[in-house]
């Protein structure tokens, strides 16, 4: 896969569809996702990790067709709200297949969660036992994980390493936290203590805090074993697998991961006899990321002191990554041939503020004027679903790309729209 990593400024097409034709088309700012790329995504997983299950993370991007191209390619949904799990269940998508997560689940969450027939919970806390176990009907099961900080620092910022003990995610291993609620769980009758469950971080390129990680949760479900009689079938072991966001990036690469962590689970196992369990996994960003593009329209070009200002009609409110965890990006100039020399500027967006910065230091053909359009590669996770309405702008369209055709998934956000849910005066 490869159709949205352009490699020179000028013509670029997404699935087959000239990006100019879309800007005319639907405008700007959208983000534009290629389907092709999505399933080819799904498809590397379930081919390199083929005797696990592999659960999408619906926080990185959800939209209705995502869910039912993911759930077409055999996947299961990692879901975190009431909102994901019920707009994934109207597309049909069994909720026998998806996990439910959270480190605050409200009531409404849980309730509906059962009601819906989510396969799996994670448990995130020790009050959470007795809670869920509450909300199980007389008679029946529900099928439950445990979720680990296993003290294990991964992740490319500190607000994406949820890994170790002193971060709100789970249960310490390394304190006995996590052992005590182990216990708890399996004197539930109500639930099903399935297996146990981490997630290290986000954004991780190196395979080594993975294996650790099944070492680490190896030895925890020896312990299970060895205090309770218990063996557990199903290692979850999250998500968190890098993407490139700039040309010469390392992604995580998911077919090494995959054999690394393979033999790593053969061997933690053997060295205590412990059957092997069951392999789950949550990528999110590896799947919805390399697919998306954002599409944005050139309105101004200034120079301010020694800098050359770049700025779109979108920013911050569409993709607020750069300001939170400085990320980088690579925008390109498309739709038109462009001067070959380059000068380096500020792409920044349309917001209120100076951190209001899509690309710091980049380098755009020397003769960008408004009216241009820009690119913006490896926008597909975590952009649409972390949108906010800074500014009331309204938040962009979603338009799937593939084999040449263009349509829209998600409207963009109207005035109306933003008016209508203000109510009182
Ligand atoms: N599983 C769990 C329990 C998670 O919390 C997450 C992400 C994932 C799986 C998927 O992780 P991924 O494969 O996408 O890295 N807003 C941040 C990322 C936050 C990730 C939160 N949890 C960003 O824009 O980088």
């Amino acid at each position: 896969p490869g159709s949205t990593r352009p490699t020179a400024h000028g013509d670029l097409s997404v699935g087959g569809v000239p990006l100019a034709e879309v800007a005319e088309r639907f405008g700007t700012p959208v983000y534009l996702v290629d389907e092709d790329e999505v399933r080819a995504r799904c498809r590397l997983y379930r081919e390199a990790f083929a005797e696990a299950e592999i659960h999408y993370a619906a926080k990185a991007f959800l939209c209705r067709a995502m869910a039912h191209w993911v759930e077409e390619e055999g996947l299961g949904l990692d879901v975190c709200s009431r909102g994901e799990l019920e707009l994934a269940v109207t597309t049909g998508f069994p909720a026998e297949r998806m996990i439910l997560h959270g480190n605050a689940k409200s009531p409404d969450e849980l309730e509906a969660a059962l009601r819906l027939g989510v396969g799996r919970i994670v448990i995130d806390s020790t009050a959470e036992i007795a809670r869920i176990a509450a909300l199980v009907p007389y008679g029946a099961r529900q099928r439950v994980l445990l979720r680990i900080a296993p003290g294990i620092a991964a992740g490319a910022h500190p607000a994406v390493r949820t890994g170790t003990a002193d971060q709100k995610f789970g249960l310490s291993s390394t304190d006995g936290t996590a052992q005590l609620a182990i216990a708890r769980v399996l004197e539930q009758p109500r639930l099903e203590l399935v297996g146990l469950h981490c997630h290290l971080g986000s954004q991780i390129s190196s395979v080594k805090p993975y294996l650790l990680a099944v070492r680490r949760m190896v030895a925890l479900m020896h312990g299970t074993r060895q205090a309770h009689g218990a063996v557990l079938p199903e290692l979850d072991l999250g998500g968190g697998h890098a993407i490139a966001y700039r040309p010469g990036e390392d992604a995580l690469d998911v077919r090494a991961l995959a054999s690394r962590v393979r033999a790593e689970l053969r061997s933690a196992c053997a060295t205590v006899d412990l059957p092997e369990p069951r392999l789950l996994l949550e990528p999110g960003r590896a799947i919805a990321g390399p697919a998306g593009v954002a599409l944005y329209r050139v309105l101004s070009v200034k120079q301010n002191g020694r800098q050359t200002f770049v700025a779109v009609d979108g920013g911050m409110s569409d993709n607020p990554r750069p300001a939170l965890y400085g990320v980088r990006y690579a925008p390109r100039l498309v739709g038109r041939a462009a001067s070959a020399e380059l000068s380096p500027v500020q792409v920044v967006g349309r917001h209120c503020e100076a951190g209001d910065v899509l690309a710091a230091g980049v380098e755009l053909p020397a003769d960008i004027r408004p009216g241009d359009l820009l690119a913006v590669p490896a926008s597909g996770a975590y952009h649409l679903s972390m949108a906010s309405g800074y500014n009331l702008v309204g938040r962009p369209p979603v338009v799937a790309v593939t084999g040449g055709t263009a349509r829209l998934l998600v409207r963009r956000e109207s005035l109306a729209d933003v008016r209508s849910r203000d109510v009182g005066l």
